[in-house]
């Protein structure tokens, strides 16, 4: 039984029983003059993940609320808060035995889409002679690791590759829930750690994902106690979401962001501005030497496969249930995911901190929109005429359970119309000079087209997901 200071999606809430507390929430403050309803957001739960914050927050709200400014700037201590917390006494490194020519990489989340890209390019370099995929419980690994293989257009047989070696382990628990001999082995061969796996879930708080920021801390502890001459690199797969708040004028550079006003907004920016700047300070007091990596938005594979839960699946699904897709305006850089894992994989020896992994040849988001409404047999519609069927959706019962968008509402109504040369969907122009002189592999790849648009809709297809 979680206390009042426990955070409930840590103690298996989801999200219908989310929806069931903010309902029941909505339901008992019906009669109520002071409480404005329209200020409990569909995010109410997720953003007030305990018992204690959400009893603030109504008293708050019962009180006339509180402004914009000044939620954004509570959030952004929060933030500055955690930063504090996980960069105290940084161990030093102490070197004990010679450098290594061997390579050896231990990486994170490869169960995941990005993560089976990224385990595939580090399987195929021959200077690398060894890789460890640290993934969460359960322990079905092989089975796991296979299927995300399959499902991502990749060879099943990779699997057993003698230079591959799956451990299932925590990177909160003391020595990552590794066996004593597994964990020094890690920690006396390890090169370079690529840190991939995160909870990608738009809806949960910081406080939700304060586990995973400690256990990077926990990752930055383990490279410093390597006992080569320097500790592995440890590259951070962070997410130009960082930028969510971002003026549209500006250039999105591949550098620190240092006020945490600019990634305020979702649980899941915050958190990984709040570990950026944790593994900037380890750079700062250590002889850690990070990499940052910021992918932009992540297509299809070359099997068409894309995480239905992300938002233009999502899109795509809640269209055909509406019987029409919105106009969006503006331009893409949206990059295929085998080709972000791969230039993702070239910079690991890059001696710059901050990489924006994005395409470098954008397109207007007409090329892929015409083409989606061809094959799915539906009309481009004005975005706002689309929203309002959306919004229509989210008001009946069944909403969410129907129609995926209602969970990512906010999102959707997040849009801003943007003129041609800007990204659609993302507040500034994201630059990525860096990374395309640090991984050759960027500038190669060719610009979307219609075929793109048709990988993506036949692998959702046969996924079931769309009809
Ligand atoms: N996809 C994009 O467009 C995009 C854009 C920018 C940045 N990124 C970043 O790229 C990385 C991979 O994303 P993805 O798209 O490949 O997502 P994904 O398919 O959902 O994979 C996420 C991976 O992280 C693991 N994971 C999830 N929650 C975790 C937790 N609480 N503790 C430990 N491990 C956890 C997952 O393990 P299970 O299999 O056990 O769930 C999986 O291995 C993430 O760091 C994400 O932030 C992605």
């Amino acid at each position: 039984m979680p206390g009042d200071d426990d955070d409930i999606f840590q103690h298996g809430c989801d999200s219908l029983q989310a929806t069931w507390i903010r309902n029941s929430i909505l339901h008992a403050s019906t009669n109520s003059q002071n409480i404005d309803l329209t200020a409990i957001p569909t995010n109410f739960v997720y953003s007030n993940p305990t018992v204690r914050m959400l009893a603030e927050m109504l008293a708050k709200l019962a009180e006339g609320g509180i402004s914009k400014p000044q939620e954004i700037s509570r959030r952004a201590n929060v933030m500055e808060v955690m930063v504090k917390k996980y960069t105290h006494e940084f161990p030093q490194h102490m070197a004990t035995t010679e450098a290594q020519k061997a390579q050896v990489v231990l990486v994170t989340g490869t169960t995941g889409a990005l993560g089976s890209h990224i385990l595939t390019h580090l399987l195929a370099l021959p200077d690398i002679s060894m890789v460890y995929a640290l993934n969460r419980p359960p322990s079905n690994l092989r089975e796991r690791q296979s299927h995300s293989f399959e499902k991502n257009g990749i060879d099943t047989h990779l699997v057993d590759s003698s230079k591959l070696r799956l451990l299932t382990g925590d990177l909160n628990a003391p020595r990552f829930d590794l066996s004593a001999q597994d964990f020094d082995t890690l920690r006396e061969s390890v090169t370079l750690v690529v840190h991939n796996g995160w909870q990608v879930n738009f809806n949960v708080s910081l406080s939700t994902m304060e586990p995973l920021v400690a256990g990077t801390r926990q990752l930055i502890d383990f490279a410093l106690a390597s006992p080569h001459p320097s500790p592995p690199r440890l590259i951070f797969v962070s997410s130009a979401g960082v930028f969510r708040k971002m003026n549209e004028s500006n250039t999105a550079l591949e550098s620190p962001i240092s006020d945490p006003r600019i990634s305020v907004g979702l649980g899941y920016t915050e958190s990984k501005w709040v570990t950026e700047r944790v593994l900037e300070i380890a750079a700062q007091m250590s002889v850690l030497s990070p990499v940052i990596v910021r992918p932009g938005q992540l297509s299809g594979a070359s099997n068409g496969a894309w995480n239905a839960s992300d938002w233009f699946p999502v899109l795509m699904r809640s269209s055909q249930l509406s019987g029409h897709l919105p106009i969006i305006s503006g331009r893409i850089s949206w990059i295929p995911i085998h080709h972000a894992a791969k230039a993702l994989v070239e910079v690991r020896n890059s001696q710059e901190r901050y990489l924006h992994i994005n395409h470098p040849n954008p397109v207007p988001m007409e090329h892929i929109l015409s083409p989606l409404s061809k094959i799915l047999g539906i009309p481009l519609v004005p975005y706002a005429e689309w929203l309002e069927a959306l919004e229509a959706s989210a008001s009946r019962e069944s909403g969410a359970s129907v129609d995926p968008a209602v969970r990512l509402i906010d999102f959707f109504r997040s849009y801003r119309e943007v003129a041609p040369d800007q990204e659609a969907f993302f507040p500034a122009v994201l630059s990525n000079a860096v990374a395309v002189r640090s991984a050759p592999s960027l500038s190669l790849v060719s610009p979307l087209t219609a075929e793109d648009v048709e990988g993506w809709t036949s692998y959702l297809r046969q996924a079931g997901y769309l009809s």
